[in-house]
């Protein structure tokens, strides 16, 4: 008997076929201008502490880096023979471009797609499976942690505006995870114009769910970011 249905019209019960797309082509400015994926944590590449909770995860069936040009051309080779599942792709000028370079290139048959910046290394394999969880039931599924300063929004001259209520905002880090057909519409519909990837699922009418990815997971940003990163592995090291 043949798989009836497209991928999305399958039961969510059934185990989901999950891509990965990881946008690393960015230019490290706020870092000083640095190539940040390739930067070492631990003595590892940031990127590669970015993967490793995905390539743990049996359900990950591909995994797309886009890198800029110069390495995707000639990517390191502790990325090309670290799994079978990882591909390299040169990303684009923004980091929605590069994601909607790596979504193109994913395979067709994945059910669910997962976003997650090469910035962010110190996410767990937690976050990941509960994120991939939530998302096979039909769900987006964006990983953040709830705001612990009062919140204000700004003017163009930081005059407060308003002082937004705490209780219902989230800070959105990534992974970003969703059905394949809801993130690859969102991308269709909505282009490539936001900060993040759920921001153009909410746009096209898609649910998505806030997942606690606690608040050690955090992007590798300006140049303190390294040694609070390195801290915080050493800490998760030390029994
Ligand atoms: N990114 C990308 N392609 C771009 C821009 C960003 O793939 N054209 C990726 C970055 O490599 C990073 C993620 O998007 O993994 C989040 O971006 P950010 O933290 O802003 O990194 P950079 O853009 O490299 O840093 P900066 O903004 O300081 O230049
Ligand atoms: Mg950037």
């Amino acid at each position: 008997m043949t798989e009836a249905g497209t991928a999305s019209e399958r039961s969510p019960h059934r185990v989901p076929r999950v891509g990965v797309a990881v946008p690393a082509a960015g230019s490290g400015r706020r870092l000083g201008g640095s190539r940040k994926p390739f930067i070492e944590l631990s003595g590892e590449p940031i990127l590669l502490h970015a993967l490793r909770p995905f390539l743990a995860d049996a359900r990950v069936v591909a995994v797309v880096v886009a890198l800029g040009a110069e390495d995707a051309a000639d990517p390191p080779s502790w990325l090309t023979e670290l799994d079978v599942r990882v591909r390299v792709v040169a990303g684009g000028a923004s980091r929605a471009e590069s994601v909607g370079l790596a979504l193109a290139v994913l395979p067709d048959d994945v059910t669910v797609i997962a976003v997650h910046d090469a910035a962010r290394p110190l996410v767990t394999e937690d976050v990941v499976r509960a994120c991939i969880d939530l998302a096979s039931t039909g769900v987006g599924a964006v990983a953040g942690c709830p705001a612990v300063d009062t919140m204000k929004a700004v003017d163009t001259d930081a005059y407060i505006v308003s002082t937004p209520d705490r209780s219902t905002l989230w800070h959105a880090q990534t992974p970003q995870v969703f059905p394949a057909d809801m993130l690859r519409r969102a991308y269709e519909q909505e282009g490539v114009s936001a900060t993040d990837d759920a921001a153009l699922v909410e746009r096209a009418g898609g649910r998505v769910r806030m997942v606690d990815g606690g608040p050690s997971n955090i992007k590798v940003t300006r140049p303190g970011d390294l040694a609070l990163a390195e801290a915080i592995l050493r800490a998760r090291k030390s029994p």
